[in-house]
């Protein structure tokens, strides 16, 4: 009698058929920007927010690791070990102890470059999909250790809801609020800004007295937060790149003034931009503000979306 053939442990461990991981993008509620460190990061105090604008994941056995995409940013992102999804799969591997073997397919939404933390997104992917593909059980907090060496937004998008973000913005503790679900329209650019190049903006805005007055603590956020009404979390938003993002692209400000004069309660640029996210009364209110921005052609595309929503999960 033959004997019946049986899985090797390595391939009996994990998922045998596809993992499917889906995450959000992010946007800062509150993005205050302390000094430049000497590592070259800034101290940040942030709140961050993860809505309903997804990029997915599919996870598949494979004997190397290789990645594949389709949809935003399709022959502009390189696929190769500089990809954040490529590093991420490699730093799991590193850390569990096993061969970084899988065929990754990217399906992005999130825009390139656009301060919604796509790239940090798709990382935070990578970790969650190969954790599950390669059986290494880690918990979310081990995930989120790992997500803080490839970039400062990867463990807010490993926990999603809404949280506040110290350090360089990867030390991550939640925001407890009321369940209440915010209706935001999202005015994405034609072209990206690079992240590194908004700080650089700042700190010269800064020397040369140019910049705004900082924001202060995230207090009245935190409060409105835990209040219902989206007038009052309207009047707590801020960023302090917006400045930086506005002088290195001045038609911005007609975005943000298009989306207030079609009824947003207010709008401020996402992250380092050029995005901009604005706070509707209601999902009524968000779907007709997204299409006269779209009409009055101040950006690419306008999407709504809702927040909070939850991080990268499988399923
Ligand atoms: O952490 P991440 O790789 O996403 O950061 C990209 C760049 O953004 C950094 O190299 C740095 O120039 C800038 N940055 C910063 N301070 C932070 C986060 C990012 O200056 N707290």
């Amino acid at each position: 009698m033959t004997e019946a053939w049986r899985p090797d442990d390595d391939e009996r461990r994990g998922a045998l058929g596809p993992v499917r991981v889906r995450v959000p993008a992010k946007v800062n509620l509150h993005l205050g920007v302390g000094p430049l460190r000497r590592d070259g990061y800034h101290e940040l105090n942030t709140i961050y927010h993860a809505i309903s604008i997804y990029d997915e994941l599919t996870a598949r056995r494979g004997d190397t690791l290789a990645l594949t995409m389709e949809g935003e940013g399709t022959g502009e992102l390189a696929l190769d070990d500089t990809n954040l999804v490529i590093r991420a799969a490699h730093a799991l591997a590193g850390y569990a102890g096993v061969l970084p073997h899988a065929r990754l397919h990217l399906r992005k939404q999130i825009p390139l470059a656009g301060g919604l933390a796509g790239g940090s997104a798709d990382a935070a992917a990578a970790l969650v999909a190969c954790d599950a593909l390669w059986g290494t059980g880690l918990s979310r907090d081990e995930l989120a250790g790992i997500a803080a060496d490839l970039g400062s937004d990867v463990p807010f998008l490993i926990y999603g809801g809404t949280a506040l973000g110290t350090g360089r913005g990867e030390a991550i503790s939640p925001v407890l609020a009321r369940p209440t679900s915010w209706h935001w329209v999202v005015a994405i650019a034609d072209v990206g800004l690079s992240t590194p190049t908004a700080y650089r903006e700042l700190d010269r805005l800064r020397d040369s007295g140019a910049a705004g007055a900082p924001l202060g603590s995230t207090d009245a956020l935190l409060g409105a937060l835990r209040q219902r009404d989206p007038r009052v979390l309207a009047r707590t938003l801020g960023n302090d790149l917006q400045d930086a993002a506005l002088a290195m692209r001045p038609a911005l400000a007609d975005t943000l003034k298009a989306g207030e004069a079609a009824g947003a309660l207010t709008g401020i640029v996402s992250g380092s931009g050029p995005t901009c996210v604005f706070l509707a009364a209601n999902a009524a209110d968000a779907e007709r503000i997204a299409a006269e921005l779209t009409a009055a052609g101040v950006c690419r595309e306008a999407r709504v979306a809702h927040g909070p929503v939850a991080g990268a999960r499988v399923g």
